[in-house]
């Protein structure tokens, strides 16, 4: 204890910074203590004689904020001595060995802890101050920083900087927004929606191209931010420079920092990060969702596709137990994302909500890791076909479904204008002969369509309780699937006129992820399967294979506007996008407006109405249109 005390005062010239206010030395989740790092230890470890040159540290990989409430948000950077990540294992003694990576070993003395200090103001040229702060990084935390911006106002633009503590040594600018309060009456809010994107198949020109536009407020992420798999399993970086690091599949606390940093090099996602919050929370709860891949692939509660549902099977993988590689997933991810601690009670939930104003609660749901019955696992897909509509199944564990049926009871009576339910998987039914005609691979059945009987008492909930103005969302498809959300053969429904449906569902394509098809379908291709697709599911209105890309929700109470991009070429870095499809939902219709997309689309399939292929291509660094099927 004495040398604690004795140590901090000695820390003179950069008094006042503090430890505890890193919030990335804690653990991510309240009710997991070993997951933290143990300052007392760290403090005793480091020498006090000897300390970084400020020149030679440097902010690998800019800025980022995350988790906007109405007076606080959450920033983040990374500044460090070198590029290459900390090999410290933080839940093996409470604290982590630097890695001399110079020599190749573990050092038990240090140098002294990197003082960072960091200011948010309400202007862009960083003088009008509003918060600021000092706080100490080390290898045990990876050299990042994660702190709270907080006695801010709702619904307000700020920038913010970091610094190596009295140096010139200084971060990017970053910016970033509040939410609005609950009960504030905004008139307009948009969002941009984003899910799987993979470093070795493409650029991520999709996240940069809001940038370029600066076209929305706030990012929602729907799950796949990383891939854990090795170059050459899934996506080839070989020809494009993206190989994943480490290349191979990922286990280690360090291997999950190393794949994060990796993916973080992507200048678009940097620049994404840079501008704009990263949604997501409402109340202290961890990652933004997640799906599956930012741990393994076809995650449930008992395991991950390459393993079986056997005792013996969870303790090894990769030579570590499954909650261990868990644990390490969450703790780099904690480390590296603009998130807040969360309260997970148990399990590492991460479902929670979150108000926008009086005009949207966004409810954030986890149908990947928290509870979710056995999935298909490849091997047993017919197995999962025969108990897909089994009573007892649940995609996400009593207590996350109760919960998200209680909010969105609160939702309604507090008079919230839409509801946004992010669900990481595709909810709307897709019929299995479509996709049997189309040489389709099992898109289904690891979503909602394999668990019938949560999917029942999720519309049941919302029919019997007249819960209007239902927006859900979806990623993980790699596709684009815009369908009016109705209960198939139960409750009557008009596909012509919208009639019987409850609300609409909005799910996207892939930042990089390539097309469930294949990588080099070619157009032509796509579109045929797209319309055998759209052409037997009733509610399904446009459907589209071929583009990677995202999109854009504008709310206004009056209605909501979903803009659908489309990437025309991921193998280079460059901003362009075509507009694919634009859809209409008026207050109190829940169902996409007539003529859905105005009776004309891009690309895919639309019921209803025609696709006119005309090539118009924004590119979004210098605002021109031009034909990218000539370049
Ligand atoms: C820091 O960045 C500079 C300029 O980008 C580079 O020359 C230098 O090698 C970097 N230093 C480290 C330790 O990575
Ligand atoms: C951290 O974990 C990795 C992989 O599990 C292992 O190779 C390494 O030796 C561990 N480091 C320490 C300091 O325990
Ligand atoms: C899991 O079980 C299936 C079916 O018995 C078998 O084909 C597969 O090899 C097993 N996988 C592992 C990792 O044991
Ligand atoms: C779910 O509802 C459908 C009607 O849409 C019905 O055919 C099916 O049997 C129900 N399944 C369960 C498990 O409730
Ligand atoms: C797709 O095409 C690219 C470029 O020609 C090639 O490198 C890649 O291997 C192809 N992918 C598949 C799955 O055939
Ligand atoms: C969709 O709206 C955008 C404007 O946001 C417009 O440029 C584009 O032409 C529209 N696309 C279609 C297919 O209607
Ligand atoms: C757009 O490009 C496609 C594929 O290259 C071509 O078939 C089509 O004719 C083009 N459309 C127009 C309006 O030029």
């Amino acid at each position: 204890m004495k040398l604690q005390i004795l140590f901090l005062l000695s820390l003179a010239s950069t008094a006042n910074a503090s430890w505890s206010k890193n919030l990335n030395y804690r653990s991510p989740s309240e009710h997991h203590p070993s997951l933290g790092v143990s300052i007392s230890r760290v403090v005793k470890r480091n020498d006090p004689s000897s300390s970084y040159d400020a020149a030679a540290l440097n902010f690998t990989h800019g800025v980022a904020s995350g988790d906007p409430y109405p007076t606080s948000v959450i920033l983040w950077t990374r500044v460090a001595p070198e590029s290459e990540n900390s090999n410290s294992n933080v839940t093996v003694s409470g604290y982590a060995p630097l890695f001399d990576h110079a020599n190749e070993r573990y050092v038990s003395v240090s140098k002294s802890p990197i003082c960072v200090e960091y200011k948010v103001t309400s202007d862009k040229a960083l003088s009008a101050m509003v918060d600021s702060g000092k706080v100490y990084t080390s290898s045990d935390v990876d050299f990042t920083v994660k702190v709270e911006a907080q006695n801010l106002k709702a619904f307000t633009t700020y920038y913010y900087q970091f610094a190596v503590c009295n140096s010139d040594n200084k971060s990017p600018t970053g910016r970033t927004k509040t939410t609005p309060k609950p009960d504030d009456d905004v008139t307009e809010v948009s969002l941009a929606v984003y899910s799987c994107a993979n470093y070795p198949f493409g650029f991520f020109n999709a996240y940069g191209n809001i940038v370029r536009k600066d076209s929305v407020d706030y990012v929602v992420f729907l799950g796949d931010y990383i891939y854990e798999y090795k170059n050459g399993y899934y996506g080839w970086g070989d020809a494009l420079a993206r190989i994943p690091l480490p290349n191979k599949e990922i286990f280690s606390l360090y291997d999950y920092r190393k794949r994060l940093a990796t993916y973080r090099t992507d200048l678009d996602l940097v620049a994404s990060h840079q501008q704009f919050p990263w949604i997501v929370s409402h109340i202290r709860k961890l990652p933004p969702v997640w799906d599956d891949h930012e741990v393994a692939d076809n995650v449930y509660r008992d395991g991950a596709a390459e393993l079986n549902n056997t005792e013996d099977s969870f303790l090894k993988d990769g030579g570590i137990s499954v909650d261990q590689r868990k644990m390490n997933a969450v703790r780099a991810y904690f480390e590296w994302m603009p998130i807040r601690q969360v309260d997970m009670d148990d399990n590492l939930r991460v479902w929670r909500s979150f108000s926008i104003g009086k005009l949207i609660d966004l409810v954030m749901l986890d149908t990947r890791n928290y509870d979710r019955s056995i999935t298909d696992l490849y091997w047993n897909t017919d197995y999962i076909n025969q108990i897909a509509n089994d009573g007892g199944r649940s995609l996400m564990g009593s207590r996350q479904e109760n919960w998200m049926y209680r909010t969105l009871s609160e939702s309604a009576k507090r008079g919230a204008t839409w509801r946004v339910i992010g669900s990481q998987i595709v909810f709307s039914h897709i019929s299995r002969e479509a996709l049997d005609q189309s040489g389709g691979n099992g898109l289904n059945l690891d979503a909602w369509d394999g668990y019938q009987s949560n999917k029942n008492r999720t519309l049941h909930h919302l029919y019997s309780n007249n819960i209007n103005n239902n927006i859900f969302l979806a990623g993980d498809s790699h596709a684009s699937w815009v369908s009016d959300l109705i209960w198939l053969d139960k409750i009557d429904y008009d596909s012509a006129t919208g009639a019987g449906s409850i609300g609409v569902e909005f799910a996207g394509s892939a930042v990089s992820s390539p097309s469930p098809y294949g990588e080099n379908i070619t157009l032509a291709t796509a579109n045929k399967y797209s319309s055998i697709i759209e052409g037997s599911n009733d509610e399904l209105h446009w459907q589209d294979l071929f583009y990677r890309g995202y999109f854009e929700l504008h709310f206004t109470k009056d209605k909501v506007n979903a803009n659908f991009f489309g990437i025309p070429d991921i193998r280079k870095k460059n901003g362009w996008e075509i507009p694919l499809a634009n859809f209409t939902v008026e207050n109190g219709a829940n169902r996409l407006k007539r003529p859905v997309a105005g009776g004309v689309v891009e690309s895919g399939s639309l019921k209803f109405g025609k696709m006119v292929q005309n090539n118009l291509t924004l590119d979004t660094s210098n605002g021109k249109w031009f034909d990218s099927s000539s370049v």
